[in-house]
């Protein structure tokens, strides 16, 4: 139907007949001359009817926003001062031969180039994916799933397809449920992720696997999270952690160049998890920003201020500072409104101290808390945090994990708020990550990573101090987001069933819902491990939205919702009656209860 596209005629044609589709724009009548910004994928073309094309000019006449046509045409030079130089098509317009309307549209709902509430835009998607922008978007992200995959391909991995109904994977979320018709009160479960099917796969001898897996997770859903989400999932055999790490580096390093053109930096810088949690209270830290924390319990361990001595004198406790560079040009009110920001991560307070003059002692220091400091440990405070007059120090003290939380928190707030995120891009390892976590509510560990994370001690020493141990797991982190994450697995049966026995998970829950990965184990299972990244997440970095759903084409609100379709929706008593299901509603318990 055409032999051009839009944004693609230039002063290269002039002269030449072109034949294009698109839609309608805009529309201007000038001195009985109508003029059309045609659009497509491609960009925007101006098409011109004139009156003495008195068949065409009529039917124009009736052109309205988003109308969809189909003309041809000759190309022109624009006459002078008309030229847009913001258009690849700018200098020419093309003056109509034929002119055909494809299909009229209702007015829309929304303007394209104006902004709209997303349930709007998310109930006519096909609309809103129109928007240059969201083209822009959605060609990127193909961009870059085509650029992964072609590096995957020449280095020999195979792309292989796992099963999407299928058994519980834990990989710590809600499981998404189908109910079986051909067997009475069974349930598939969606994949979490492929995690078990692609260790199978290296028990297979497939050597080396990817897949651009599509994963389900009930949970709570924010900007970067959605229900279904899709992983760029890779595993391979007979490697260690270094040879993950450097084959995704290698990966990531050479995608950012082919899509962004951007050179990372090389190699790429690595953390452990406890350096992480210590100096940027984040598991994930954005390098961008340059503020760290300093601890100070060992010079308050003394000071009559109990809100600082408890935890500095308590084993699980941490005291520690942010400087903030220059920060007390900041107001009382300012500073004040920190303290609910961080009370919503469990902070009880948010002391601080403004330095104005140091070398004027505690008469230089500016805080409601001087007066319940002594001299030294006002001295040893200026001293480690190298605190320099015109600073800011805010206090985190309490339980560690709480602490560690708020502060990191407050450091990305402050490092926003006051623009002090560099420009470009900052990859980090985040490496060395504890095995377990403590489940103080139900007594017993958690998997930092996920269950089948080898450990870097023997099975000994795991079972002997859980607490200690250290996991072969690693996460992929880019300006603060987490992308990606994976490890080294277990590939003796013996170090698994200890793990899941540490888990808190018996023999006989642990034979039910991983006995074909134990008995797996059991057959010369080679040494494996792997790592998966957010496609999403890192599809929104690469295009600078906030969130991921503007990367997504048929995304669910954060109440889970499809608004073009209106799933979830009810189905009928007799579908349900079909695969054993009875519904219960609240409005029928209510009635019940009646
Ligand atoms: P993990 O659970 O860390 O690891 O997931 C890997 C990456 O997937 C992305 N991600 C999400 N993106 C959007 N919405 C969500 N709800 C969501 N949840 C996770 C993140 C995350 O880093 N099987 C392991 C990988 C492995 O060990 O190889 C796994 O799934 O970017
Ligand atoms: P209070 O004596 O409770 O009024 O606290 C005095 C100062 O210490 C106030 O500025 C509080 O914001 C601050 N503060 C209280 N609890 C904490 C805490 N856990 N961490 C940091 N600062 C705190």
């Amino acid at each position: 139907m055409r032999s051009d596209l839009c944004g693609n005629v230039t002063e290269q044609k002039l002269d030449q007949q072109v034949e294009v589709c698109g839609w309608v724009d805009k529309r201007r009548d000038h001195g009985g001359v109508i003029f059309i910004d045609l659009r497509d994928h491609s960009g925007i073309l101006q098409v011109v009817v004139e009156p003495d094309n008195a068949e065409a000019f009529k039917i124009a006449e009736d052109a309205r926003y988003e109308y969809c046509l189909h003309v041809k045409g000759h190309v022109r030079s624009r006459p002078e001062g008309q030229e847009n130089s913001n258009l690849n098509s700018g200098k020419i317009e093309v003056v109509v031969d034929t002119y055909e309307v494809l299909n009229k549209s209702k007015p829309l709902p929304f303007m394209l180039d104006e902004e709209a509430g997303e349930n709007i835009r998310l109930k006519y998607r096909y609309l809103d994916l129109r928007r240059p922008a969201m083209q822009k978007n959605i060609r990127l992200r193909n961009k870059l799933t085509q650029s992964l995959r072609r590096y995957l391909d020449d280095m020999d991995f195979l792309d292989i397809e796992t099963p999407i109904l299928t058994k519980a994977t834990p990989e710590g979320a809600r499981d998404f449920l189908v109910p079986s018709r051909v067997q009475q009160a069974k349930f598939y479960a969606l994949p979490q992720s492929p995690q078990l099917f692609k260790q199978l796969l290296m028990m297979s001898g497939m050597d080396k696997y990817y897949q651009i897996a599509r994963c389900f997770r009930d949970e709570d859903l924010r900007a970067d999270r959605q229900p279904e989400f899709t992983q760029l999932d890779i595993e391979m055999a007979f490697v260690d952690q270094e040879d993950i790490l450097n084959m995704a580096e290698g990966m990531i390093r050479e995608t950012y160049k082919k899509v962004m053109d951007v050179d990372l930096i090389n190699p790429f810088p690595r953390m452990t998890y406890a350096d992480a949690m210590q100096r940027f209270g984040s598991d994930k830290p954005d390098l961008r920003i340059d503020l760290e924390l300093v601890d100070v319990a060992d010079a308050l361990k003394n000071v009559e201020f109990k809100v600082f001595s408890a935890p500095a004198n308590d084993p699980n406790g941490r005291v520690t500072i942010l400087k903030v560079p220059q920060g007390s040009k900041m107001s009382r009110k300012q500073i004040d409104d920190y303290a609910p920001f961080v009370a919503r991560y469990g902070a009880r307070g948010l002391a601080w101290i403004k330095v104005n003059a140091k070398e004027n002692g505690r008469d230089g220091l500016q805080s409601p808390i001087v007066k319940f400091l002594d001299d030294d440990s006002l001295n040893a405070i200026i001293d480690k945090t190298q605190a320099e007059n015109g600073d800011l120090l805010f206090f985190g003290a309490g339980d560690y994990n709480t602490v560690t939380q708020y502060m990191g928190e407050l450091r990305l707030k402050v490092g926003k708020d006051l623009g002090l995120v560099k420009e470009g891009w900052q990859p980090l390892w985040v490496v060395d990550f504890p095995m377990f976590d403590y489940n103080d509510d139900e007594k017993r560990w958690d998997a930092l990573h996920h269950p089948f994370t080898a450990p870097t001690c023997d099975e000994a020493e795991l079972r002997e101090n859980p607490a200690a141990a250290i996991s072969k797991g690693y996460d992929i982190v880019m300006n603060g987001v987490e992308l990606g994450g994976g490890s080294v697995r277990i590939h003796k049966q013996s170090i698994q069933s200890a793990v899941l026995d540490l888990l808190g998970i018996s023999k006989e829950e642990a034979e039910t819902k991983f006995g074909f990965l134990l008995e797996a184990l059991q057959y010369g299972c080679p040494p494996h491990g792997g790592i998966a990244l957010g496609l999403d997440r890192m599809a929104a970095l690469m295009c600078g939205v906030e969130s991921i759903r503007e990367v997504i084409a048929f995304p669910k609100t954060s109440s889970a919702i499809c608004s073009l379709t209106s799933a979830p929706s009810e189905i009928s008593e007799k579908n349900l009656k079909e695969v054993h299901v009875t519904a219960i509603y609240p409005e029928i318990e209510e009635d019940k209860d009646a």
